[in-house]
This record gives structure tokens, sequence and C-alpha cells, in this order.
């Protein structure tokens, strides 16, 4: 039973679309009809600016802390629900929200929250090599999946030495989710005209 909540409960959390819900309230916009049309963090800055988009990061990374973080409660001890598979649960949430007609991100800030409430220092080094191929290339499409990359080899090396072989599938799955989410910006990338960011 408990598990069945849990599913419930942690797709649920991911499927809260942060930006549909904040740009409507409090800009009267839709996100999902401006700039790229997605519905996560990035478009958030784009379209409704610096205030609105950091709101939106925090809320998606707590979505995937939360329902990584909700296995380990007590209530949910015998749920035999993995940490990391509540998490992937709320990132597939995300991609396919039940709340905006599953019209959803493209997994990134809820898959660090994953990340960030099962494992934090993986979280501290994908941030910083997210932050260090952004100065570079100004594109965060571009550092969101130069990030997997890199969350994909630390999870080998982990792996490697602490035989989490949860950690390395989880992050593979992850990854896979994150590039195929970013067809339409490789195909940019590939072109030359992917949007940069002009504030780093
Ligand atoms: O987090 C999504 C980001 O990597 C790309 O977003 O709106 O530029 O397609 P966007």
């Amino acid at each position: 039973m408990n598990m069945i909540l849990l599913i419930i409960l942690t797709y649920l959390i991911g499927s809260i679309p942060s930006g549909l819900w904040i740009g409507k309230l409090f800009y009267k916009t839709d996100i999902r009809e401006h700039g790229s049309g997605n519905l996560g963090a990035t478009n958030t800055f784009r379209i409704l600016g610096k205030k609105a988009g950091i709101v939106v990061t925090l809320m998606d990374i707590l979505k995937g802390t939360i329902a990584t973080v909700l296995p380990t409660l007590a209530y949910f001890a015998d749920s035999g629900i993995h940490p990391l598979i509540a998490g992937a649960i709320a990132v597939v949430g995300h991609m396919f929200p039940v709340f905006a007609k599953f019209r959803g991100g493209k997994a990134v800030a809820t898959s660090a929250g994953v990340v960030l409430g099962y494992h934090w220092p993986i979280f501290i080094i994908l941030f910083i090599a997210f932050i260090l191929c952004l100065k570079v290339s100004k594109m965060v499409s571009f550092s969101s999946m130069f990030a997997s990359v890199v969350a994909f080899v630390y999870a080998i090396i982990y792996t490697f030495f602490e035989q989490d072989y949860f950690l390395l599938i989880i992050i593979t799955i992850l990854a896979a989710f994150i590039f195929y989410r970013h067809r339409s910006n490789i195909v940019r990338i590939k072109a030359g005209t992917e949007p940069k960011v002009k504030w780093l």
C-alpha cells in the first residue's frame, strides 16, 4: 500500500509545473507560448526574468530532492522503493506533468534535485561543471548535457569504489532523459542557432 502511495505522491510532486503556475499567477503569462516553449527554469529566466527564474529553479530542484528523501522517512520505511527510484519518478512527473497536459520540462533541475537529495557532493561537482561550461559556451542546454555526462563519469568512478550500482543505473537513465528531451536543442546547437545567455 505504502509503495503505491509513494509512487503516486512522488509523481504528483514532480508534476507540479512551477514555471507554468508562477508565470500564470504572477505574470499572467504561459511560458510555453514564448521562447523555447519549454516548461523549465531556463525558459522562465528567458521570459519572466531573474526573480521568477530563480524561484522556478529552486522549486524544480526541490521537487527532486523531496521525492528522493521521502522513502527514507519512517512512514515509508516499508515501501520497498529505493530513494533514487522515487526521485526518478518525480523526474518523469516533471517531464510529463498531469497538471499541465503532460507537457513538462527537460529533466535538468529536478534531476539535480535527486542527486542533491541522495548524495550532495555530486550536486556540488555538477553545479561547478555546469557553471564553468556555461561561462565558456554561454548555452544552458549544452551545459546541462555536459553536466549529465560529468554525472555519468562520476557515477562510474563512484560505483567502482562503493559498488553503488543503483546510482550508476539511475544516473544513466536521467542522463538519457536529459539528452532525449534536448533533441531540438541539439539540432540548434549543430546549426549554430541555439540562444546564448548574456549575463555570465
Ligand atoms: O533546462 C533546460 C535547458 O537545458 C534548455 O532549456 O528553454 O533553452 O530549451 P531551453
